[in-house]
């Protein structure tokens, strides 16, 4: 795993984002926690929504494959931020650069995603990670396009989701604040889920649903 991580940080943009990485150690930081739960639930199938370079399609991929098991991360993102996803063979190349073929990208909005084929032939996401636009909107848009499918035993996260913080990342001109954590706090007030804040890093939240039998 620390030639995988030694690697992966080559890149030095899968520094960066909020993850409490560090490559002093090869320190995963949050990833460690996605990467843990993968190899605890053994999840079949993963949804993550908007990554700037791709660390957690890449961590989360990565805990499959570990697994010894087959499965896939299903990956949504438009890239609005820049062209970094536009180009589908460079995506592959990217993912591949460091040994995951298990990800299947998606350039699209949630919004978009939700009306294709793929959309409706999910019967079942074991992890869903969001991290798309950052408003307490689009999050609960994100959530409610998958919970359904999340079974009792699965894990939603929610990243950059612990308190506001001004964003430039759509340009100087579509400046907004984060406000996912205040869909966290609606979360929080569900009696049929736990939710938990981990304050590390840009912050990451886990939700799961409480198991009634
Ligand atoms: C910049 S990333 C967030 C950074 C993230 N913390 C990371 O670890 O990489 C946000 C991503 O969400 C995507 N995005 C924005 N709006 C979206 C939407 N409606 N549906 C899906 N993805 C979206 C953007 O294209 C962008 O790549």
């Amino acid at each position: 795993m620390q030639d995988w991580i030694d690697n992966l940080f080559q890149e030095p943009k899968l520094l960066r984002m909020g993850h409490s990485q560090r490559l002093d150690d090869l320190n995963l930081g949050l990833g460690w926690l996605y990467y843990g739960l993968v190899r605890i639930a053994r999840p079949e199938t993963i949804v993550v929504i908007g990554s700037w370079r791709g660390f957690c399609p890449l961590v989360l991929a990565k805990g499959i494959k570990d697994n010894l098991e087959t499965g896939k991360v299903i990956f949504i993102d438009p890239s609005l931020v820049d062209d970094f996803w536009t180009n589908q063979q460079k995506v592959k190349e990217h993912f591949n650069s460091f040994g995951i073929d298990n990800i299947e990208h998606f350039l699209l909005t949630t919004q978009e995603f939700v009306k294709t084929e793929a959309y409706s032939n999910l019967k079942k996401v074991d992890l869903l990670f969001i991290d798309g636009y950052h408003s307490k909107e689009q999050a609960k848009f994100d959530y409610e396009a998958f919970e359904q499918l999340v079974p009792p035993q699965g894990f939603i996260l929610f990243h950059d989701s612990i308190g506001p913080k001004l964003s430039k990342k759509y340009g100087k001109d579509n400046t907004y604040t984060y406000t996912v954590y205040q869909f966290m706090d609606e979360l929080k007030q569900n009696k049929n889920l736990q939710v938990l804040d981990f304050a590390f890093g840009s912050g990451v939240t886990l939700v799961r649903k409480i198991l009634t039998e």
